[in-house]
Order: structure tokens, then sequence, then C-alpha cells
């Protein structure tokens, strides 16, 4: 069976991942969506949660499993018998540090090898630190990300403003 393990921070899920994630179930037999920490990166969802926004909408695929990870992605991958690692790839702004993560990981694991899916062009500028940004703003972020998670931010966002108003 071809396996891939589609991984990131997915803080949120956008409808560039979800569009990644449609085209690559479509490819490989199995794919196993993988929730990782970013060290770089400051978070708006704990790792539960976007376990849990992944499920809700990857609920109609049948050969997509989402899991969660803390550590190395490349000891994930070994852990799972998975040597496929497939990322998108939005601009040439991504390339530089895609390539650069996945000379890391071939370094790690010789035997991983990372595949690259060019972001379909509706979605190209569409991050999920944007959508982030938007959304603290009030901004409409409706049409970068699935309806699901579109209520699952405004929710976070308005327990944040409930939580500093109480303060
Ligand atoms: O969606 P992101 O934030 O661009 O995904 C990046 C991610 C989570 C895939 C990357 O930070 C990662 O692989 N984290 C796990 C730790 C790791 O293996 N780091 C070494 C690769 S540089």
């Amino acid at each position: 069976m071809t396996k891939a393990i589609y991984p990131g921070s997915f803080d949120p899920v956008t409808n560039g991942h979800l569009d990644i994630i449609d085209r690559a179930s479509k490819v490989f037999e199995h794919l196993i969506v993988a929730v990782l920490e970013n060290p770089r990166k400051d978070v708006m969802f704990s790792m539960n949660e976007r376990v849990q926004m992944l499920e809700s909408v990857v609920d109609c695929y049948d050969n997509v499993e989402v899991v969660c990870h803390q550590g190395l992605l490349v000891d994930f991958a070994q852990k799972q018998g998975v040597s496929i690692i497939v990322k998108g790839l939005r601009a040439i702004s991504d390339f530089e540090f895609e390539f650069q993560m996945a000379l890391v990981n071939k370094k790690l694991n010789c035997d991983i090898e990372t595949m690259f899916m060019v972001t379909n062009n509706m979605y190209s500028y569409i991050s999920s630190s944007i959508v982030k940004e938007v959304s603290s703003y009030g901004g409409d972020i409706r049409g970068l990300v699935p309806p699901k998670v579109y209520s699952m931010i405004k929710n976070k966002i308005f327990k944040r403003s409930n939580n500093k108003t109480t303060k």
C-alpha cells in the first residue's frame, strides 16, 4: 500500500491545506495528516484542538487519518513505517525553507523522501498566519478556511475577548 504523511502545524487548517489533503488522498492509498509542533510559530489552538479541527474536515475521506506527534517528523515517519512526506508549495518564497527542511529530514533519515505538490493558485495566497492575523482584527476569513474551522476560530476569538473583559 502506498502511504504518505502530510505534516504541518495546521494552526488553523486552511482551504489550501484541505486542497493538498484532497489531492494527496487521490495519489496515495493511505494519507496520514500529522499534526506537529513548529517551534518557530506561536499557536492559537492546542494540539488536541488542531487534531479535532482536522478530523472534522477530513471525515469524508476513507483513506485519511489524523495523528499528532511531539518530536521529530522523521521519527514519526519511521514509527508509522512511512517513507514519503508530502508538502505543499505555494510560491518561491516557500521553496527555500521547504528545501532546507527536506534536506535536514533526508540527513536525519536517508530513507525519507519529500515530495512537493504545487498549491492550487486559488489558494496560493492563504497561510495560517494570515488567517490568524486577519481574524484577530475582526476581518472576514470566510473563503480562506473550511466552515467548521471558521466557527472554531470565531469561538476562540470570542472566548479570548471575553477573558480580557472579565479580567
Ligand atoms: O505547517 P508548518 O508550520 O509549516 O509545518 C512545519 C512542520 C510542523 C512540519 C515542521 O516544523 C516539523 O517538521 N516539525 C517537527 C520537528 C522536526 O522534525 N523538525 C525538523 C525539520 S526542520
